[in-house]
């Protein structure tokens, strides 16, 4: 089949290189020129595990390749796929769509023959019913079906979630449109993925409330976090004492310094909006969100109690910046919030990330930035862990305890025993789990 990618950010690259991987011909086009001229270079722009491999092999057998313009590609397509970037819109937290419906119009005009058009973007309910009025009366001699099917991929992972996925949504009710798309996710299907057809709105909730949903997960268990530390309960064990319940599941009950990224705040933040607007309020996630946002700052206040209630004058070293590891990705990560907290707490804040430090630049105040974990502990008051890469999770602590000033850590990810980093001397406080002084 040939595949048309409009956008080639995170999930166009990846989807874009992933169903070029099944056999498909795929273009991926931006707008970028910067962009597309980089991947025809051979550059990835994102940091994404695999990612590269599977491009520089696609590209060399001639299944993938880049276009700054849409026309040509999509004339001669079977299926375009709309991933252009939905940021929140500035004001009101609504879902911006002036890229999609801009790329839509690109796409109608250029289209020629039966076309399916799909929103791989996440775009509010009913996204899919405007696009069809817009090719309806704006281009009434195009052939064109519209197809809801949002993606689930994780960042640092999106490569298995792409080719081993727990389920395809896709939003049509019609004939020709679903047979089209069974063609695409073929591979998928012979794999066993299971493809779920429902009505195109319900395919745009979906994406919405299961974001929402594992949102929602993360607040419960980092408000059970925090009742554990009053009342001397450990958090890991009530998050694997109720996983076990299959009806709960043990995944996403980490808890931690509040959810973060690029999807997780924003679709929140949008599903709010929209059920506001239909007068149906979700009031479970109007109270997540601002859970969430004030728990950022909380954590900030977790590490000044860890400090003896000031960090004024103190260095403070801070491991990991990016919302998760595995990726380069800043957007809404907590450490944006604990670094500020700190800085307005009086202290010298020296960081180190594997993968983030070019992407904090522009978002931390005047912070220190070091080339690892050791160089940032030297005469450190306190080490913070915010994110849970593997290179911070076998730490050298004997190494450590002799370059800090003062042996505390905080771990706000507990992947460490509490025994382990005790033993070394050092004071422990990790989350919803109880803190031991030395
Ligand atoms: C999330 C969803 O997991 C994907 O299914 C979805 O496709 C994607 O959003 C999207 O809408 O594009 P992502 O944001 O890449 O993926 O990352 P997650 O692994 O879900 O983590 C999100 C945040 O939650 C991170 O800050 C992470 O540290 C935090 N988290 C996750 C926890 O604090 N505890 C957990 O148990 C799990």
């Amino acid at each position: 089949m040939r595949i048309v990618m409009i956008g080639s950010g995170y999930v166009g690259l990846v989807s874009g290189a992933c169903l070029a991987d099944f056999g498909h011909h795929i273009t991926c086009v931006d707008k970028s020129a910067a962009k597309i001229d980089a991947l025809e270079a051979g550059e990835v722009p994102i940091f994404e595990p695999g990612l590269d491999t599977i491009i520089e092999h696609n590209r060399s057998s001639g299944r993938l390749d880049f276009s700054k313009d849409l026309s040509a590609p999509v004339a001669a397509a079977d299926v375009v796929f709309i991933a252009v970037g939905t940021p929140s819109r500035r004001g009101d937290g609504h879902a911006d769509l002036s890229y999609v419906y801009a790329a839509a119009r690109e796409i109608a005009a250029s289209v020629e023959g039966f076309t399916v058009v799909v929103t791989k973007s996440t775009v509010p309910v009913g996204t899919g019913d405007e696009l069809e009025r817009i090719f309806r009366e704006e281009f009434p001699d195009k052939d064109i079906e519209v197809v809801s099917n949002p993606e689930f991929l994780r960042e640092g992972a999106a490569i298995s979630d792409f080719k081993r996925p727990d389920r395809i949504v896709l939003g049509t009710e019609e004939p020709r449109a679903i047979e089209v798309m069974r063609e695409v996710y073929r591979p998928l299907y012979l794999n066993e993925a299971p493809l779920y057809f429902c009505e195109r709105r319900t395919s745009e909730l979906i994406k919405y409330a299961a974001n929402a949903f594992l949102a929602m997960k993360i607040t419960f268990i980092n408000e059970i976090a925090d009742l554990c530390e009053q009342i001397g309960a450990d958090v890991q064990k009530v998050a694997k004492g109720i996983g076990m319940d299959k009806r709960i599941g043990d995944k996403f009950l980490h808890p931690g310094p509040g959810y973060g990224g690029s999807c997780f705040p924003k679709d929140t933040l949008a599903l709010v909006k929209t059920a506001q607007d239909y007068d149906s309020p979700v009031r479970l996630i109007e109270t997540t969100v601002a859970i969430n946002d004030n728990r950022k700052r909380a954590m900030g206040r977790k590490v000044i109690a860890a400090c003896d209630g000031s960090v004024r004058g103190k260095k403070i070293a801070v491991l990991g910046l990016t919302f998760k590891p595995n990726t380069d990705d800043m957007r809404d990560a907590p450490s944006i919030t604990i670094v500020q907290a700190l800085l307005d707490g009086g202290a010298t804040v020296h960081v180190y990330d594997p993968e983030g430090m070019d992407a904090a630049k522009d978002l931390l105040g005047p912070v220190t930035y070091g080339s690892d974990a050791y160089e940032i502990a030297e005469g450190a008051d306190a080490v913070v862990l915010i994110t849970e890469w593997d290179q911070f999770r076998a730490l050298d602590f004997k190494r450590l305890k002799g370059l800090v000033r003062t042996p505390v850590l905080v771990d706000l990810r507990n992947i460490y025993p509490t025994a382990e980093v005790t033993r070394h001397g050092f004071s422990y406080f990790a989350v919803g789990k109880k803190s031991e002084k030395n």
